[in-house]
């Protein structure tokens, strides 16, 4: 291994130690009780089934781990990220990242579209395969289904900011696990703290439990919540995501009720 390989290794590491995933565990489990019975007579040593060996070169694929980690908070990103002053050096950092294992199977890095001067913020889970195709969050179906949505309440992409928790698409579509959460948090976060919108709609569960620590998307619904960032804090409205609502159609009229709400606290705030 070279210097600026073990380099690379050694500051991969401490990224996942930083984001709280700082145990490594191996790929499949062992069983223990497969260990000989003690017995009077003398046998052979018992010995362990030797660890897979995890590499430790930065473009190996992400090690296994056991998280401990909170969800996305308020907590200081690492210093890194806060040499980003603007979103564009946030986003040309996300694109330099090679900690999240999704970006060897993108095609693109899904940063963001609308606004960058705009007042809400929205959130979705990550991106699908038409977002992955043009390096663009929410324009696949559930998208056009998200704009229409805010258009009912006479918002349209110059007044709205979208990004995603996670910035590469998950194989088929599956929901990004937690250390692809992970990965992706202090990026997130920078990115609300850059933009600091006056609100963020949170759309779907797998964006509530990243960004409002919330278990369940039913009950964190139609609720204002407070997302603290720095010395602010935002009110942040968890909803339905688009995707959903298309499968579940009737369940429409709840995300309109959040929209009015969102509708109502943005009339109060102008
Ligand atoms: N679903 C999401 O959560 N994000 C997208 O960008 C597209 C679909």
């Amino acid at each position: 291994m070279t210097g600026s390989q073990a380099k690379a290794a050694a500051d991969l590491l401490e990224w996942y130690a930083a984001m709280g995933a700082d145990e490594a565990i191996l790929e499949a489990p062992v069983d223990r009780f497969a260990a000989p019975e003690p017995s009077a007579e003398p046998q052979a040593e018992y010995r362990a089934p030797r660890a897979p060996r995890i590499e430790l070169r930065a473009d190996a694929p992400a090690p296994r781990v056991k998280s401990r980690a909170a969800p996305v908070d308020s907590r200081p990103a690492p210093a890194s990220l806060e040499a980003a002053k603007t979103l564009a050096e946030l986003e040309a950092l996300v694109g330099q990242f090679e900690g999240c294992a999704l970006k060897r199977t993108a095609k693109n890095t899904c940063f963001a579209r609308g606004s960058t001067s705009a007042k809400i913020m929205l959130s979705g889970e990550a991106p699908g395969r038409d977002e992955d195709l043009q390096g663009t969050p929410f324009v696949g179906r559930a998208g056009k289904l998200l704009d229409r949505m805010l258009a009912a309440i006479g918002l349209d992409e110059t007044q709205v900011y979208i990004t995603n928790t996670i910035y590469w698409r998950p194989p088929g579509n599956r929901t990004p696990t937690a250390l692809e959460m992970q990965a992706c948090a202090p990026f997130l976060s920078r990115q609300i703290e850059l933009l600091s919108p006056e609100v963020l709609l949170v759309l779907g569960a797998p964006a509530a439990k990243a960004i409002l620590g919330e278990p369940g998307i039913m009950r964190a619904r139609g609720k204002w919540k407070i997302y603290r960032c720095g010395d602010r804090d935002i009110p942040t409205l968890a909803t339905l995501h688009p995707a959903y609502l298309l499968r579940k159609p009737e369940e429409k009229r709840y995300a309109w009720r959040d929209l009015l709400m969102l509708k109502e606290r943005l009339e109060s705030l102008t």
